[in-house]
C-alpha cells in the first residue's frame, strides 16, 4: 500500500553532486540492507510486472546493480536469469552493443550463446535515467535473436525523456523521481 511505498522511498539515498556536478546520485543499496524494505521491493516488482508472468522465459539483469534484483526476481517468478555484462569481463565469443553516454561511450556484452532465438526476456535494472543502458541491453538481446517483452525498474528518473527510447514497450517502475 501507500505506507509501504513511502517506506521504500525513505530508504533510497540521494546524494547531490555525485558522480559529477548537477547529478543526483540515487542509491537503492540501502533498501537491500533493510529486511522490510527488501521484502516490499521484491513483492512490488512482482505486482508491478509490465507484462504477464507467462509472457517471458528469462529475467535479464544489467551489471552491476541490475544483478541484485534480477536474480531474486527470476527465482521468485520461476524463471532463469541472464547476465548482461559490462564490456571486457567475458571470454570470447561475445556479442556486444555500444551506446552513448553524456561523455563518451559504454558497451554491454553477453556470451554469444547466452540468448537463444525466440527466448522471451524481461529486462530489469535498478534505475532508468537516460534509458541508454537498458536500451542498449535490449538491442543486444534482440541482436542475439531474443524477444524483449518489457522492462522493470525500481526507480525511474523523469525529465531525461528516458522512456522515449522505448517506443511502445511495456515499462514499469516502482518509484519515479526528478532527475
Ligand atoms: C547506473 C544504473 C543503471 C544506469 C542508468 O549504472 O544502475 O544501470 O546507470 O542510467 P541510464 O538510464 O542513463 O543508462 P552504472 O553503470 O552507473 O553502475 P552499476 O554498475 O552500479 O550498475
Ligand atoms: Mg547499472
Amino acid at each position: 500500500g501507500e505506507e509501504d511505498a513511502q517506506y521504500l522511498v525513505s530508504l533510497i539515498r540521494t546524494v547531490p553532486g555525485f558522480p559529477k556536478k548537477d547529478v543526483m546520485f540515487r542509491d537503492f543499496i540501502p533498501v537491500l540492507a533493510d529486511q522490510r524494505g527488501l521484502s516490499i521491493m521484491m513483492k512490488a516488482l512482482e505486482l508491478a510486472l509490465p507484462v504477464s508472468v507467462d509472457s517471458f522465459d528469462y529475467v535479464a539483469g544489467l551489471e552491476a546493480r541490475g544483478f541484485l534484483i534480477g536474480v531474486p526476481l527470476a527465482a521468485q517468478l520461476g524463471k532463469g536469469f541472464l547476465a548482461v555484462r559490462k564490456a571486457g569481463k567475458l571470454p570470447p565469443e561475445t556479442l556486444n552493443q555500444s551506446y552513448s553516454l553524456e561523455y563518451g561511450e559504454a558497451t554491454v556484452e553477453i556470451e554469444k550463446d547466452a540468448v537463444k532465438p525466440g527466448d522471451r526476456v524481461l529486462v530489469v535494472d535498478d534505475l532508468m535515467a537516460t534509458g541508454g543502458t537498458a536500451k542498449a541491453s535490449a538491442d543486444l538481446i534482440s541482436k542475439a535473436g531474443g524477444e524483449v517483452v518489457g522492462f522493470s525498474f525500481v526507480m525511474e528518473l523523469i525529465g531525461l525523456s528516458g522512456r522515449s527510447d522505448f517506443e511502445d514497450s511495456p515499462i514499469s517502475s516502482l518509484v519515479t523521481m526528478p532527475a
